[in-house]
């Protein structure tokens, strides 16, 4: 076994032979021709003139070896069932959706919006696409009509694959109302809708536009739908981002790159596979060690079960609910719930039940665990358990002592971004077990040239514990972003150029390097803020309250908060401040402004507070003063204010936010 540092080095120095060697993890129809075509810089092009399919890789495959194996396990606290698929049965079903989404009218290329709950017709409907060449666009089931109009607008799907509702602590979140209304606001308009029908809610369905999956499946219940053999390069998804302007981002992904870099992340990183094949064990021992019919009776399989508790809405949930588990031949767990109900236990529950041997959340999730008793975690046997793996903001120190005292087991930070699509900094345990510090999510991972960056000159700075911006040096490795969809000029001009004088990928947060190599993750360099590790750009949000009627101007800048991470909080100017006289008149309109930013872009990206001034702190030249803003809003020292034009702007913030 190499060490990690050689296996890292050879990543760099040799890519064309370290991916080489990756792209033998998944299965080529043509194999390549070129590893890598990077003539176009940053544009780059991976596994050149290969033919694959990413459900073949995810699904059929498995056929052979594991058709009786659990593939995907649906569990839902909030309507108390649990749906389990064999890999044969998933196959069956995929080829089902894809049959009714081919019936729709959905061809490859053609991209098709997939607004779902985390039930499995979603996982169906991801599958389902990218089998037939089509991309999906996964919008967050918790998005409002406004986040969800401008996407239909950008993606431009020939059919939205949606649901009646969703579920939230036990109550209906009905999603056709919200379709409807993004549909209507929206410039382009879809051919078809599928709905599927969970019994929730009664949805109002469009006729001739809106179909019934229960229906159309029906008709389609022996399709069996060949996967269409796609470039390398061939898009498989798109996924919409928050970024420094209020439109949002869709990150585009390849077909090839993506299989590669997750079969290897799963092999290197989790060090996770289908499954070891024990022949010394005695009787099979529980659900997981599944006998699946190998000639010698001594044969026990003890299957790999992958459970990440994020949202197909997320990259992780593309990444490691969906794509990477599958391809690695695991069984994969589903969650739609929330990690308290009906108790703080229910997580460590399915541990047990299914046997999981890798876990994967965020670190905002153990933070609401943590206000519970750590004996609900004692009650079950997560022996099963390698380790749990944590991302998507910052891992602070308590809260990773807590689990891991609780858990014992190893706890695994990990950085990365719905760009890269996979870990960027972690530890390869797969390659070399290494030691976790913890406040780090580790080393830059193998394919990334990771680089601290000087943002005034572009120098690289290579001395220990120097801060500067973490900047990933060209060409990505496989898996990350092609480019923004439709939109060529966005990728090179926002990733690749916002360091003077260099073309190199800005991750767009500040980081340092210890002598050792571990890094440490600083908070972002703009204007994008993380609230329970769900990315918000904040000019979205500054955009949403100024089209409020009364709100003249606003700033909105996050906050430090001990259990989400981060919050919005709001400072806003109204138009017309007359009738603000008293305490009740305020709190009706920031309660206005609330409801109008839950109705434009969702709950998750509603401020915590919107505080009513007469002016924002801004510089003479009128820039806004956002980090004096935070500052204040953090009760932390301003630094120095030698440039604002109105001292009493930010007094008015001190008075209203306290001591
Ligand atoms: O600021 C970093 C933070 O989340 C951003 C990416 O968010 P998103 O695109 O939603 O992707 C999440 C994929 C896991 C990053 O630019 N972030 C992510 N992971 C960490 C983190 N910050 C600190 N530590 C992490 N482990």
């Amino acid at each position: 076994m190499p060490s990690y540092a050689d296996f890292y080095r050879q990543s760099i120095d040799q890519p064309d032979a370290f991916w080489a060697e990756q792209a033998q993890l998944i299965d080529w129809h043509q194999p390549p021709q070129q590893i890598c075509d990077y003539s176009n810089p940053p544009f780059a092009k991976w596994f050149v003139g290969g033919t694959t399919n990413l459900c073949h890789n995810a699904i059929d495959r498995h056929l052979k070896d594991r058709a009786s194996q659990p593939a995907l396990v649906a569990i839902s606290t909030e309507t108390g069932t649990e749906r389990s698929y064999s890999f044969a049965e998933l196959h069956a079903e995929v080829q089902r959706m894809a049959a009714v989404l081919q019936s729709l009218g959905v061809k490859q290329g053609d991209r098709v919006l997939i607004y779902m709950p985390m039930i499995a017709e979603a996982a169906f409907a991801m599958l389902a696409c990218v089998r037939i060449g089509a991309l999906h666009s996964v919008v967050f089931g918790g998005f409002a009509s406004g986040s969800l109009a401008s996407r239909i607008e950008d993606a431009e799907p020939v059919a939205i694959v949606s649901a009646d509702a969703g579920s939230r602590g036990g109550k209906s979140v009905p999603y056709k109302p919200l379709l409807d209304e993004a549909i209507a606001l929206s410039k382009h308009k879809p051919a078809a809708v599928l709905m599927v029908d969970r019994g929730l809610v009664p949805a109002a369905m469009h006729a001739g536009r809106d179909h019934d999956w229960a229906a159309l499946r029906a008709q389609h219940l022996n399709a069996t739908v060949p996967c269409v053999w796609v470039e390398s390069t061939h898009p498989s998804y798109t996924l919409y981002t928050s970024g420094t302007t209020g439109k949002p981002k869709g990150v585009q992904r390849d077909t090839g790159g993506y299989a590669v870099a997750l079969a290897a992340s799963m092999k290197h990183i989790f060090d996770a596979g289908a499954g070891q094949t024990d022949f010394t064990a005695g009787p099979p021992q529980g659900e997981s060690a599944a006998p699946l019919g190998g000639s010698d009776p001594r044969e026990r399989r003890s299957v790999g079960v992958f459970f990440a508790t994020s949202d197909i809405g997320w990259v992780v949930g593309h990444s490691y609910i969906i794509y990477g588990p599958l391809i690695a031949g695991m069984t994969t767990i589903m969650y739609e719930g929330l990690p308290t109900r009906p108790d703080a236990g229910v997580w460590w529950s399915i541990v047990e039940k299914y046997k999981v041997t890798h876990m994967f959340s965020a670190p905002t999730a153990v933070r609401v665990l943590k206000k519970h008793d750590a004996s609900w975690l004692k009650k079950y046997d997560v022996s099963t358990l390698k380790a749990l793996w944590l991302a998507g903001e910052p891992l602070d120190e308590p809260t990773a002592q807590w689990i891991s005292d609780a858990l014992q087991v190893p706890i695994i930070d990990n950085y990365w971004q719905t760009e890269t699509g996979w870990p960027i900094l972690t530890l390869a345990n797969g390659v070399e077990q290494q030691t976790t510090r913890f406040g780090s999510p580790g080393k830059a991972m193998y394919g990334y040239n990771v680089k601290l960056i000087d943002e005034s000159n572009g120098e690289e700075l290579t001395g220990p514990n120097q801060k500067g911006v973490v900047a990933i040096e060209g060409p990505l490795p496989p898996g990350c972003m092609q480019t923004v969809w439709r939109d060529d000029e966005r990728f090179v001009n926002t990733y690749w150029k916002s360091i003077p004088g260099r073309l190199i990928y800005s991750t767009f947060d500040w980081g340092i390097r210890d002598a050792d190599g571990y890094y440490f993750i600083l908070g972002r360099t703009d204007d994008v803020i993380n609230v329970a590790g769900h990315r918000l750009g904040t000019r979205e949000i500054e955009e949403s309250i100024s089209s409020h009627p009364n709100i003249a101007e606003v700033a909105v800048v996050g906050v430090a908060d001990s259990l989400k991470g981060q919050v919005a909080m709001a400072f806003a100017v109204p138009r017309d401040a007359s009738g603000l006289t008293d305490d009740a008149a305020r709190l009706k309109l920031e309660g206005e402004v609330m409801k109008h930013v839950d109705s434009q872009l969702g709950a998750v990206a509603r401020p915590s507070r919107v505080y009513f001034v007469t002016v924002l702190p801004k510089t003479r030249s009128g820039k806004l003063l956002r980090r004096a803003l935070q500052a204040v809003a953090e009760r932390r020292d301003p630094g120095d204010l030698t440039t604002m034009d109105d001292p009493a702007a930010l007094q008015q913030v001190k008075d209203l936010v306290g001591p």
